[in-house]
């Protein structure tokens, strides 16, 4: 684990040895869906980096920033065994010092769908990735299909700021009965757990009838509304856009995304799949 000067000292050393960078940044409390970024990362690199660092920048002052759940001993040892070269944990104050005052966010993309609802959200995420980037010099990295639009983010800001960074999307890791994996899955109630896995068997419900030939977006969500608030499930929203743009589409095609974010008590899950 290691400070921020030292890691800056050890990633000039391993670009001066010619090594490849794979770069996974995380918030922690990992999961197996994490652990599937750092192996995608192992694979298409010589030098792998795992960050582990909860962005106060992505939280709205009401959300749970302070008891988003952390596990750093756990954490580290699950990395060791993934033979993690380094595992970069920096603190609130280095990443964000007392005058610390610059932000980057990306234009449009960041007001739609979880923007909508968490208006500083990606700023944050941007801000902070951009800042991570510098240290680590990756030459790619990795990030989770689960926060999807993040990805697209991600990825508008790499291309438009000339970073040369490899972003890469890894799939979404699911439990066996379909809910997505997530940190804050263990926010929810027993029954709030099983109640959750509304979410994929709507999706997949989706899927199903477009095969069939179904391709009303407004029907689609209606259809998948009613499965989730049967399940006492609170849509925060339901998009059927395009995978590489985010706007709505008119008609269901190869490339539609269907994403969603759904609480179930106060815990808000995203889930997503493409058509
Ligand atoms: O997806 C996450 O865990 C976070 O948004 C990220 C990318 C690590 C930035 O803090």
């Amino acid at each position: 684990m290691r400070t921020l000067a030292k890691t800056k000292r050890l990633v000039k050393k391993v670009k001066a040895n010619g090594k490849t960078i794979g770069f996974v940044p995380t918030m922690g409390y990992l999961h197996e869906g994490h652990l599937s970024l750092v192996r995608i990362a192992r694979r298409k690199s010589q030098f792998v980096v795992v960050s582990i660092f909860v962005n106060p920048a992505q939280f709205s002052p009401h959300e749970d920033l302070a008891k988003y759940p952390r596990d750093m001993k756990r954490d580290v040892a699950l990395l060791r065994k993934e033979k993690v070269d380094l595992i970069f944990c920096p603190s609130v104050n280095e990443i964000y010092p007392p005058d610390y005052k610059t932000y980057v966010y990306v234009k449009k993309l960041n007001r739609l769908m979880c923007g909508a609802s968490r208006p500083r959200h990606f700023q944050g995420v941007t801000t902070v990735i951009l800042n991570l980037f510098n240290i680590v010099k990756p030459d790619i990295a990795v990030f989770g299909a689960k926060d999807y639009q993040q990805g697209v983010i991600i990825k508008c800001m790499t291309r438009n700021l000339n970073l040369d960074i490899k972003i890469i999307i890894g799939k979404i890791i699911r439990e066996k009965d379909g809910l997505a994996l997530s940190s804050r899955n263990i926010y929810l109630s027993p029954r709030q757990r099983k109640n959750a896995t509304i979410l994929y068997q709507a999706l997949r419900r989706i899927r199903y009838d477009f095969r069939q030939g179904f391709s009303d977006p407004r029907r689609a969500k209606t259809m998948m509304r009613q499965m989730i608030e049967k399940k006492n499930g609170r849509i925060n929203y339901i998009a059927v856009v395009n995978k590489n743009t985010l706007s709505p589409v008119k008609k269901l095609g190869a490339g539609t995304l269907i994403a969603l974010a759904v609480f179930f008590g106060k815990t808000r899950l995203i889930d997503n799949t493409i058509l």
